[in-house]
Order: C-alpha cells, then sequence, then structure tokens
C-alpha cells in the first residue's frame, strides 16, 4: 500500500507523471495537488483500471495538507518553467513555491520521501531542507533533488554519438554534480557499455557530447519557443526515479542511481567531498537507495583529467547556487 503524491499535478510535467505514476502498480493511492485544475485531471486519471486510487486537491481547506496526509512519496514538478533566453537560476522565484510546499510536508507527512522536480533544482533542495530543519521534520536521507532526465539524456545522446541509438536503453552513463549547465557532469569514461576510445579522443565529439548532455535542457526550451520546457521526458524520468525509490522502501530492492542529495545524508558523503575537495553540502552523487531512501552514498570513483577540470567547474558554480538556497528566507504565511 504506497501513497504518492504530485504537488503541481496540472502542470506539463505533473499531467503525464501522474499518468505514469497511476499506471504504476505499487501505488495503491494518488493524490494530486495544484493551484488549479487538479480535481479535472484526478477524475480524468481515475477511470484508469489500474489500483490507484485518485483524488484531487485544490488549496482551499487545506487542500495541500489533505492531499499530503499519509504520503510515502511526494513528487513536486509545481513551479514555472523558463523560456528562451532564461538560466535556471532565473527561476529562483519557486523558492516561495517550494517553501510552501516543504512546510506543508512538514505538518501532514514528515516521513515521505520528497522527490524535487522544481528548478533551480541546485538551489530549491537546500530551501526544502532549511524547511523542513526548522519544524523539526528533516531526514536528508528522505530528500532528493531529481536529476534523472540528466542520466535519461546522457544514455540518449551517447548511443547516438556511438552509432547504437536503438541500444539507448542499454546504455548507462552516470550523471554527477547537479542540474544546471557546468554543474551537470557527465562521467562519459564510466559510461556501460564503453564508449569507443576513437570517440572519448576525438576532442571535437567529446566536447561536442559534453554539451549537448549539460544543455540538453535549452535544447528543448528553444524547440518549445516560449511553451515551457522538458515536460514529457521529465515525467518519464520523474516517474522512473520515483519507481526506483517506492522499490527500494516498500519493495526491497536496492538499486544505485544519481540523485542531488545532502552528503551528510549517509557517512559515505564524507568520501565524496574527499574526492571533489570541497564540502559542498550538496552535490548529485551515486546514490544506493534502501528502505530509508539514501542507504549509501558511494564514491564517484576513477575519472579522468578532462573530467577533473569539469568537476573543478561544476563545484565553483554550485556554491553559490546552495547558498542562495540556504539562505532563503520564505514570505510569513
Ligand atoms: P508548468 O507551468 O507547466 O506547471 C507547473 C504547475 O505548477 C502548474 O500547474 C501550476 O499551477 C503549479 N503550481 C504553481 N504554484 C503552485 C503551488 N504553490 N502549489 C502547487 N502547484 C503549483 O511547468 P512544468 O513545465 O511542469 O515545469 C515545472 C517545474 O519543473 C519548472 O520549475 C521546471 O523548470 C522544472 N523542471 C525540472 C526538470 C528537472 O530535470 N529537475 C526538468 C524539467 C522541468
Ligand atoms: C531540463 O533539464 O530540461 C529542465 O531543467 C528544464 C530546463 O529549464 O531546462
Amino acid at each position: 500500500m504506497v501513497k504518492a503524491v504530485v504537488a503541481g499535478a496540472a502542470g506539463g510535467i505533473g499531467q503525464p507523471l501522474s499518468l505514469l505514476l497511476k499506471l504504476n502498480p505499487l501505488i495503491t493511492e494518488l493524490s494530486l495537488y495544484d493551484v488549479v485544475n487538479s480535481p479535472g485531471v484526478a477524475v480524468d486519471l481515475s477511470h484508469i483500471n489500474t489500483p490507484a486510487q485518485v483524488k484531487g486537491f485544490l488549496p482551499e481547506n487545506n487542500g495541500a495538507e489533505e492531499a499530503l496526509k499519509g504520503a510515502d512519496i511526494v513528487v513536486i514538478p509545481a513551479g514555472v518553467p523558463r523560456k528562451p533566453g532564461m538560466t535556471r537560476d532565473d527561476l529562483f522565484v519557486n523558492a516561495g513555491i517550494c517553501a510552501t510546499l516543504a512546510q506543508a510536508i512538514a505538518n501532514a507527512a514528515p516521513k515521505a520521501f520528497i522527490l524535487v522536480i522544481s528548478n533551480p533544482v541546485n538551489s530549491t533542495v537546500p530551501v526544502f531542507a532549511e524547511v523542513l530543519k526548522k519544524s523539526g521534520a528533516y531526514d536528508p536521507k528522505r530528500l532528493f533533488g531529481v536529476t534523472t532526465l540528466d542520466v535519461v539524456r546522457a544514455a540518449t545522446f551517447v548511443s547516438s554519438v556511438v552509432g547504437k541509438p536503438l541500444d539507448a536503453p542499454k546504455y548507462n552513463v552516470p550523471v554527477v554534480g547537479g542540474h544546471s549547465g557546468a554543474t551537470i557532469l557527465p562521467l562519459l569514461t564510466q559510461s556501460e557499455p564503453q564508449i569507443p576510445a576513437a570517440i572519448l579522443n576525438d576532442q571535437a565529439k567529446r566536447d561536442a557530447l559534453i554539451k549537448r548532455i549539460q544543455f540538453g535542457g535549452d535544447e528543448v526550451v528553444e524547440a518549445k519557443n516560449g511553451g515551457g520546457s522538458a515536460t514529457l521526458s521529465m515525467a518519464q524520468a520523474g516517474a522512473h526515479f520515483a519507481n526506483l525509490v517506492i522499490q527500494a522502501a516498500f519493495a526491497g530492492k536496492t538499486t544505485v542511481v544519481q540523485s542531488y542529495i545532502d552528503l551528510e545524508a549517509a557517512p559515505g558523503g564524507k568520501g565524496v567531498q574527499k574526492e571533489i575537495g570541497s564540502d559542498l553540502a550538496y552535490f548529485s552523487v551515486n546514490v544506493e537507495l534502501g528502505r530509508d531512501g539514501v542507504q549509501n552514498i558511494l564514491p564517484i570513483g576513477n575519472i579522468d583529467d578532462q573530467e577533473k577540470t569539469l568537476l573543478a567547474a561544476a563545484v565553483k558554480e554550485l556554491g553559490p547556487s546552495i547558498e542562495k538556497g540556504v539562505q532563503f528566507t520564505p514570505a510569513p504565511p
């Protein structure tokens, strides 16, 4: 019996994400919260003959907390998306929405796994952590910044450059760091299957591949031309990540994934800080998922000199974004 909640459920990501969660047979209750249209989306999805019982909630009558009561997992794509010319940092306006939702979670579902999709992830995850800390409801093992779309893109783009696009599902290219531009660090040397040396040693090809993974979000923003950013691919990535968290917590299936987390969530975080040569509090790392969320933080492992240079750039850019999230003061309710 798993209760999932989507906050921002009527949006571009929220609707397909809610559909994919409705199709997950492990989910028995699905609550959809948004400031608009969520009851309609809920009624629509409720006609699908899968186990999840769907309900929609609006802010009226304490709707956020009503939706969240008893939640095991909350997935959050609430907030504005980018338009061409904007950076993710320009979306820091979403910090207020995140703080409000964090407070509602602290009040109504303090034990839930929290999956943050709302941008800028590098800052919104610290915003969640700070609000939860103030309510005594913070468990760093249960808070995740969702960076799965970077991993999905890496597999797709690598398989294409290698000339095996039909093998995209077989590729696993770890992506660590954060979720914007230079903070997105694809570890091409750790790709499985391996990327042929002829491609890795071709500097122009390698640079183009890294750039495409780091700026894949811009590709979608530009193609949508003012109509928003990635929604369908994000919904798939978010539902996949949510399923892995659910499988680990409720079906005993441990997996390793990358996610942007508090490095204090597990002892391995100190080892990562040594590897990255910094005491950054948050980083997207290899996370072993278990019953309580983050079970173990695994090392980044061997990387080559080019990746070390990219790592230094990622660390440099992440620091101020984390600080901005930590320092954010939510408006009084
Ligand atoms: P959207 O505008 O289509 O949908 C956002 C939804 O949030 C809307 O339905 C809106 O009503 C709702 N909302 C606004 N304030 C709310 C509140 N206080 N409580 C609950 N819901 C609220 O946007 P989208 O395309 O779905 O993108 C949502 C967010 O996800 C953006 O910030 C975007 O940048 C981010 N995003 C992140 C990733 C990632 O990889 N982490 C990928 C794509 C998009
Ligand atoms: C993405 O990576 O697609 C998202 O972060 C949305 C964006 O603004 O690019």
